[in-house]
């Protein structure tokens, strides 16, 4: 697929999207005609505390509100996706150096094999400390997480780990 339209995609495991991960999207938009949000993964394995449709589902509840984007998942190499889809540009949300070792030999890889760029939004400092996995954690064990899950998101994961006490509420 060819076409002047410029396309990109931001893909992860969102197990569950956070709002740090929703805010990258969202600047993604302004740059992009069409943002593509990417959860990796068979939808037929349960790996992590969501299914890959339950993934879904709170993606599409969490960026209801922009308008070009379109969520979607995929099981193989992210850069086949790319060229199938007409996106050459994948862009990645950067909270520090730790996420920066991650990301540049993947970024390196997609480039060697298809020619398609990583583009990195630094994360808003607000963001900074958030992570799908820590999220999980604090809410399985009780604490108090403020702002930086969408709040359908929230109640998602108290579901998943205390359904009885939210049925009480
Ligand atoms: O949110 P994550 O788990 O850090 O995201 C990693 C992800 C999904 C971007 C990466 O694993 C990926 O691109 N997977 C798709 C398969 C693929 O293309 N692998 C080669 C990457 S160089």
């Amino acid at each position: 697929m060819s076409s002047s339209i410029h396309r990109a995609v931001c893909p992860g495991s969102f197990d569950p999207v956070t709002m740090g991960h929703v805010d990258i999207f969202r600047r993604a938009a302004r740059q992009f005609d069409e943002v593509t949000v990417l959860v990796t993964g068979n939808p037929n394995k349960t790996s992590g505390l969501f299914t890959v449709d339950e993934r879904l589902e709170l993606l599409r509840e969490s960026c209801a509100g922009i308008a070009n984007l379109r969520v979607d998942w995929w099981s193989g190499l992210l850069v086949d996706y790319a060229k199938e889809h007409g996106i050459s540009v994948i862009v990645k949300g950067l909270r520090s150096s730790l996420d920066y070792e991650y990301e540049v030999p993947m970024a390196q890889m997609n480039r060697n094999l298809s020619g398609v760029d990583t583009m990195f939004l630094m994360t808003d400092p607000k963001y900074g400390h958030v992570s799908s996995t820590l999220c999980k954690e604090v809410i399985r064990f009780g604490g108090d997480i403020k702002d930086v899950l969408p709040a359908v998101v929230e109640q998602a994961i108290k579901r998943k780990y205390a359904p009885d006490e939210l049925e009480s509420e």
